[in-house]
């Protein structure tokens, strides 16, 4: 198995044993859409030279829906989506009400960090959906101090409501967005600093550089690009989109809708890359921000017991594969985001390119805190302490139900669709190793996607007709154990295809002699295009298959 060869890192040696003395303070900055393979940690220089390169840079971090909501809900339980069922950003399938009617505001990241001691403060976007109707009904659990943006003005640059602690709705009109973050975060960082016992767990939660969306607009107007701060309005004026492969190809292959794409003309592209520059603008707003964090933190002489973690909810894609705007695909685009760490004891200027999620945020934080994993966390830690109990592994899976959501001047497509796109329900497999490269989706549509990213890294050749229909066996039988996996059959799915422990990859999977046994699992496949997660539509559920309850075929029909 050469995956352990692949995992070997150089910052696996360069960390101490001991745990710090003092238990460390966490800030972790969450912006909002942030891509990672369009470039924009480029045009950041405070997030570059003082987070990514103090510490551990995951090239190979992928969230696990590209949607902000389910994204987020996921990575503050550390289950999947499917686990979470908050898979939408409104109800009845998401939103903070379907967060809070799941039951996880009682059971949740911030209560595990106060059980576990720490002063929790949060400032900026939690979820959608958590709105000046909803805020107080009930409170968001969990803060010793919080400041929330408030639905419907979150995406308003510049009049915004947020809501601090217990208190009701303030409006920021006339105040940029994320200058206010910034000035709230500055300050639960004074009230952590003032007690000396209890460490500090903050989230810093800007919007930028998420589009711009204003209440009063006319409803079916679609979101429009990010608005910078002035002092910021007229950088990077010949910014423009990457021209990758997949940037408004001649020939298009996608699935279900985004095959129906139609080429781009010269007026959409040049607003394309219009929008990009709006969005390098917005963030540089943030990466202010963080400058003058870690100088607060420098001169409270915290900054080196402070793990400080940079990441975004998702990742977005302008123009490629024909796309206008957004997020909500499974493309690298949508799915890669930075994530970077640095604290205590972490040795500057690593990279790891292990396959991490935003699921293992959660283990994360309890192994570096020593805390006992829980059983229904579907992740595993990150290595970021030198004795990381992480398991290695190659696949994340992405899942994603109901419409895409498409932003910007030209996102009415489809006369009568408005800007949403329906039968985006799909599932998805991203496997990365030191051998392997490659992508697998089954679509509620039928459609199918396999992509070869060592030979073609934009996804634009779809091999799936061509491909070999035993090498495309393994690939779906992965699925349908990853599509309802729980707990740590997320982290070792081949256990369960395999349950004497022979095969823990792809590679190993591919032995011819398990022909015949991946020949006959059952297909992953939708029975209907539903808009959230009902197990009816959801076709073949393996713990069906593998008790013997899926076409009355038990599993070891299957495998003798
Ligand atoms: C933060 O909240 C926790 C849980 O309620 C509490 O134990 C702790 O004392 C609070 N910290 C401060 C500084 O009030
Ligand atoms: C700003 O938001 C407030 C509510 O917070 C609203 O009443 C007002 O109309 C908004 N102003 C503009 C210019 O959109
Ligand atoms: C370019 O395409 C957009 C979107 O289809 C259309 O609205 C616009 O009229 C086109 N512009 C030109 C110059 O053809
Ligand atoms: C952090 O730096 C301060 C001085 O700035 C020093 O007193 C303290 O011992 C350092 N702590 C650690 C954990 O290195
Ligand atoms: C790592 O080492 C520390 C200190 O020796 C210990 O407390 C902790 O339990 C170890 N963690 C794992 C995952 O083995
Ligand atoms: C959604 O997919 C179904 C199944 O392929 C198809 O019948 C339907 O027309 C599609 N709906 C739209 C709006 O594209
Ligand atoms: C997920 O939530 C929806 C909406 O409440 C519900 O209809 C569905 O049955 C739930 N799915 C599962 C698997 O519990």
């Amino acid at each position: 198995m050469k995956l352990s060869n692949f995992v070997a890192l150089t910052g696996f040696l360069a960390l101490s044993e001991a745990i710090p003395s003092s238990r460390p303070n966490f800030l972790f900055v969450f912006t909002d859409d942030q891509d990672l393979t369009m470039n924009s940690v480029d045009y950041m220089p405070h997030v570059a030279s003082r987070i990514r390169d103090q510490g551990i840079d995951f090239t190979n971090h992928f969230v696990t829906t590209a949607l902000c909501c389910p994204s987020r809900v996921s990575l503050w339980t550390g289950r999947q989506a499917h686990n979470t069922n908050v898979t939408d950003v409104s109800p009845p399938y998401g939103g903070y009400p379907k967060f809070v009617s799941q039951g996880f505001n009682e059971d949740w990241f911030p209560l595990w960090m106060q059980n576990a001691g720490y002063n929790t403060y949060y400032v900026g976007k939690l979820f959608n959906s958590h709105s000046t109707s909803t805020y107080n009904n009930p409170f968001v659990q969990g803060f010793n101090g919080s400041d929330f943006l408030l639905d419907p003005f979150t995406y308003s640059y510049w009049n915004s409501s947020y809501q601090r602690n217990h208190e009701p709705p303030k409006s920021y009109a006339g105040h940029y967005t994320t200058d206010v973050t910034e000035e709230k975060a500055l300050g639960f960082l004074d009230d952590a600093f003032e007690d000396n016992e209890r460490p500090f767990f903050l989230t810093v939660a800007p919007i930028a550089p998420h589009f711009d969306q204003e209440p009063n607009r006319a409803s079916g107007t679609p979101p429009q690009a990010p608005i910078p701060a002035p002092r910021h309005a007229h950088l990077f004026p010949d910014a423009r989109v990457p021209r990758v492969p997949s940037f408004n190809p001649l020939n298009q292959a996608g699935p279900s809708w985004i095959k129906d794409l139609k080429h781009q003309n010269q007026s959409v592209v040049e607003y394309e890359d219009f929008f990009y520059r709006q969005r390098l603008r917005a963030l540089q707003g943030v990466d202010e921000m963080v400058d003058k964090l870690l100088n607060r933190l420098e001169r409270s002489g915290q900054l080196n017991n402070t793990y400080v973690i940079y990441s975004s909810d998702n990742g977005f894609h302008i123009g490629h594969h024909r796309l206008p705007p957004g997020k909500c695909t499974s493309y690298d685009e949508d799915i890669r985001v930075p994530f970077f760490v640095r604290g205590p004891r972490v040795t500057p200027g690593q990279t790891d390119s292990q396959v991490t999620t935003h699921i293992d945020f959660a283990p994360t934080i309890f192994e570096i805190l020593g805390l006992p994993l829980r059983s229904d966390f579907d992740g595993t830690p990150m290595r970021i302490v030198r004795n990381s109990s992480s398991v290695p592994h190659e696949h994340v899976t992405v899942e994603y139900w109901g419409s895409a959501v498409l932003e910007g001047n030209y996102a009415n497509l489809v006369p009568g669709n408005g800007h949403r796109m329906p039968n985006n329900t799909y599932k998805s497999a991203r496997l990365v190793s030191e051998e392997r490269n490659l992508f697998y989706a089954v679509w509620c549509t039928g459609d199918h996607e396999l992509y070869d990213l060592n030979t073609d890294p934009y996804q634009v050749n779809n091999i799936y007709t061509t491909a070999k229909q035993s090498f495309k066996n393994r690939l779906d039988a992965l699925l349908l154990v990853l599509k309802s996996c729980a707990g740590s059959t997320c982290i070792k799915p081949w256990n369960e295809l395999h349950p004497d422990g022979s095969v823990q990859s792809l590679s190993d999977a591919l032995d011819p002699g398990y022909d015949d046994f991946y020949a006959r699992v059952p297909k992953v496949e939708y029975e209907v295009c539903e808009d959230g997660y009902l197990i009816s539509a959801e076709g073949p559920q393996w713990d069906d298959v593998s008790a013997g309850l899926w076409n009355g075929q038990a599993l070891y029909d299957l495998r003798f």
